[in-house]
């Protein structure tokens, strides 16, 4: 990719291969980019994703807040009003925030201590642990490796997470950072295991909610895996051109996000876009688009945009649900012969989505639409 802004460097070649594999690569160099006066053109999105003005003021969304601590304790009552909850959030848009989930806060802490010991290193060092196209782990500035226009001003650190897997984050982090890293990895694998713990607690209080066996859910999760992001978003002067990521719906089934205080998460709902207001205590749940299959069409996808700030660095947790790779993803049959009517979606696997999404298709709110099409069609040929 040519680009004439003086920011968007191309990477120092070293000769040799090295060279031909960096030839062309834009770096997203954060603590340059906050210098420069002018917002280089890749990073500025058009009107149509800007408005209204992201910089206005916004409403506050009121999503539900749920207090975990009864259906964790068995509590049958508070389980039935924690479901009630988030069936009225995932029928209108998708997104509520828990609390007393039962995620150690210095765990929580611990985290966004190596996050930023990661994101503090030299630019060099982690383009080290680049993404590769089309791959989903590793580092990304700007996620230029795969849009030339619409940047994100982001840069991002992620990682796969296997349920029987002891160490495989630990191994990731030595792997693409150096054996200095274990410590960390350890942290992210144990921030991973929490994770996972409470997406199988959310999952029973999914299946409750939509009234089918409360264990379905839960069960077909099991087996299945995560994709742990580390969102970095640097201030930016021209903050209202811009977003840290764009309007979209995650492709995957959950999404588990702890954000700093600083805040810039928006949710589209009630047909306008609307603030989410930070909470150290909370773990920010979205539905993603392998969930609204699951559900028959049922619940909704939360479409969703992170906006960043002209003062201040923003980080997020985001951890990403997804089934094991292979796997049929179908809703259960109670929510087909009932009344519920027909199946909306044909069956497919979450690595036919990921495929989709990361090689063909920028995710947005049309995705699961757009990957039925395609996946209909490829099937057709
Ligand atoms: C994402 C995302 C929002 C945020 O990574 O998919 O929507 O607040 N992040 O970082
Ligand atoms: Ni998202």
């Amino acid at each position: 990719m040519e680009s004439n802004s003086p920011t968007l460097l191309l990477c120092p070649s070293k000769g040799g291969d090295e060279r031909d594999q960096n030839e062309g690569l834009v770096v997203f160099d954060s603590s340059l980019m906050q210098k420069q006066e002018n917002l280089p053109t890749e990073f500025i999105w058009t009107n149509a994703d800007l408005a209204p003005p992201h910089h206005d003021h916004q409403e506050e969304l009121n999503e539900p807040l749920i207090d975990l601590e009864g259906f964790l304790k068995g509590d049958e009552h508070a389980t039935l009003h924690a479901a009630d909850l988030i069936r009225t959030a995932c029928l209108n848009h998708g997104f509520f925030q828990v609390t007393n989930h039962g995620v150690d806060f210095e765990l929580i802490r611990a985290a966004y201590e190596h996050f930023d010991t990661i994101f503090k290193l030299p630019t060099s060092k982690k383009l080290k642990a680049r993404r590769a196209p089309g791959d989903v782990n590793g580092y990304s500035a700007a996620h230029a490796d795969r849009y030339s226009s619409k940047l994100p001003w982001k840069e991002t650190f992620s990682f796969g997470f296997h349920g029987n897997d002891e160490a495989l984050v630990v191994e990731y982090f030595k792997s693409v950072l150096g054996e200095e890293f274990e410590q960390a990895g350890w942290v992210f694998q144990r921030y991973c295991e929490a994770m996972r713990r409470l997406t199988l607690e959310i999952m029973e209080l999914l299946g409750i909610s939509l009234g089918v066996d409360r264990l379905h859910y839960r069960k077909f999760f099991e087996d299945g895996s995560g994709i742990m992001r580390c969102n970095n978003y640097p201030p930016c002067k021209e903050a209202g051109l811009t977003f840290g990521t764009g309007p979209h719906c995650d492709p995957t089934s959950l999404t588990l996000l702890h954000q700093d205080q600083v805040g810039g998460l928006e949710v589209f709902a009630d047909s306008k876009w609307q603030a989410v207001r930070p909470r150290p205590d909370a773990v920010v749940i979205n539905l993603g688009d392998t969930f609204v299959a699951l559900s028959n069409g049922k619940y909704k996808s939360c479409l969703h945009r992170a906006v960043v700030n002209k003062q201040r660095e923003r980080r997020s947790l985001v951890f990403f649900v997804c089934p094991k790779a292979d796997k049929a993803v179908r809703p259960p049959q109670d929510l087909i012969c009932r009344s519920e009517g027909p199946r909306r979606y044909p069956d497919f696997t979450w690595s036919d989505l990921l495929e989709f999404t990361q090689k063909h298709y920028r995710s947005d709110v049309t995705t699961l639409q757009c990957f039925i099409q395609w996946l209909l069609s490829s099937k057709a040929d």
